[in-house]
């Protein structure tokens, strides 16, 4: 298993390019599945879960094959197999996208129920629900959900009584072939969703509503091919905007798209960051000493996302003052937090909240992370720190950050990978 081994202390300075979003290319791969005809996708990023997802897309008798600049052309022209076996499911949890898409299309999908996850236990009862509105018989044994819709799935007025991304992706897919008006209420906004519906039209569905919180979408006996590019990444973003903040830096992402990030941003500027929205990206610098301590609650789209919560607190551990972060979308999401304890930062836990008393300074040390964004606030603490860092478990990050040594290493971070 590769290590990272950081030396802290440099500020970061320069450029780099931000990639395609993972978490709107996965479901944008999984609705390749809803069509007979080939669907390409450009700037998708080189990550272990894209290629999680092409493994289990290619046993359901799809091909999938990368070209030059991040495109992937997937192709579906018949579903070989409706099961989604629990080796493939286990390995990711958005695993669980095929589900719409193949019942939809087939009538019929059987898939392996994702299980617990180190972020708490985020069930997959709201997809179930949902497809059971479109008119599926659900049934639950020895690990599996079945959903069969022998007539085929038809349109139905669901409202979600919590905002969940799968939820919303999954059923919005399903949807599309479902007879008859859907009206998804209550759906997560997340850009994500709205990059799936845009290529989803571009494949042939009827959708409005694109952005806000209710989908209309008047199902269609077909989809065609389409070619689509994935918006860039969100959450890759603001991980390197608080490691130049952390750092005392001043960096520009290139690609990124700032009106996506503002929640985020406005949190920056609030702890004494400047940021500045520049031709293709985001300059993100802080040039005026120490950070101040604030508040940070995270909350589904436009919300602070909970996929920055780890990262900001990494951030935050050397503010000035105290700072009260809220998780309100996944329990048992502070796993971080011992680690970051053991490079010197000061934070205690309540239950759903962490208050963070800001330190003079980090020391390295050797740490280890349970999940891909706990891995990043790592990373993070460890440019910060005085010393030498050692993450350990780096496949984490191999999960969501594509050359992230090299991104970091271009703007002047000493980091290292090395087989352990
Ligand atoms: C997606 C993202 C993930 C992000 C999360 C929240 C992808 C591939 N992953 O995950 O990176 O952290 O959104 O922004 O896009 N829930 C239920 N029942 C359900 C579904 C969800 O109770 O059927 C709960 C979950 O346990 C969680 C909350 O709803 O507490 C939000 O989860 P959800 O938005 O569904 O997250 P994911 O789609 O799994």
């Amino acid at each position: 298993m590769d290590r990272l081994r950081i030396r802290g202390g440099t500020p970061l300075l320069g450029s780099l390019y931000v990639g395609g979003a993972k978490n709107a290319a996965l479901p944008l791969m999984a609705a390749c599945l809803l069509s007979d005809e080939p669907l390409t996708l450009d700037n998708v990023p080189m990550l272990a879960d894209i290629a999680s997802l092409a493994a289990l897309l290619r046993q359901h008798g799809a091909t999938v094959d990368r070209g030059d600049g991040g495109r992937l052309r997937l192709h579906a022209p018949t579903i070989s197999n409706t099961t989604a076996p629990y080796d493939l499911v286990r390995k990711m949890r958005a695993s669980v996208l095929v589900l719409g898409p193949i019942l939809a299309r087939c009538g019929r999908a059987k898939i392996s129920l994702p299980g617990g996850c180190a972020i708490g236990t985020r069930p997959i009862d709201l997809h179930l629900k949902g497809l059971e509105l479109l008119g599926a018989d659900i049934d639950l044994s020895e690990g599996y959900v079945t959903a069969v819709a022998k007539s085929g799935l038809r349109g139905a007025h669901i409202r979600f009584p919590m905002v969940s991304v799968g939820a919303t992706e999954n059923l919005l897919m399903a949807a599309t072939l479902a007879a008859g008006e859907t009206v998804l209420v209550n759906a997560a906004r997340e850009p994500e969703i709205g990059d799936l519906a845009h290529c989803l039209v571009a494949m042939g569905a009827k959708i409005e509503g694109i952005g806000s919180d209710t989908l209309r979408i008047a199902g269609v006996a077909r989809l065609h091919g389409a070619g689509h590019r994935v918006i860039p990444d969100r959450i890759e973003a603001g991980t390197y905007a608080m490691a130049a903040a952390a750092t005392g830096g001043d960096v520009t992402l290139i690609g990124c798209r700032p009106e996506n990030l503002e929640t985020v941003a406005d949190k920056l500027i609030e702890a004494g960051v400047e940021i500045r929205a520049v031709a293709g990206g985001m300059r993100v610098m802080r040039r005026n000493g120490p950070l101040e301590g604030i508040d940070v609650t995270t909350l589904p789209y436009p919300g602070f996302p909970t996929d920055l919560q780890a990262q900001m607190m990494a951030l935050l551990a050397t503010a000035k003052g105290a700072s009260v972060i809220t998780e309100t979308i996944f329990e048992n999401r502070y796993m971080h937090v011992p680690e970051l304890a053991r490079m010197g930062a000061d934070i205690v836990v309540h239950g759903s909240t962490a208050t963070v008393r800001g330190v003079e300074r980090l020391t390295g040390a050797p740490v280890m992370a349970t999940d891909l964004r706990a891995s990043a606030s790592l990373i993070v603490a460890g440019l910060v720190a005085e010393g030498e860092t050692t993450v350990n478990r780096v496949y984490h990050l191999d999960r969501g950050y594509e050359r992230l040594v090299e991104k970091l290493t271009g703007c002047g971070a000493v980091i290292v990978r090395e087989a352990a």
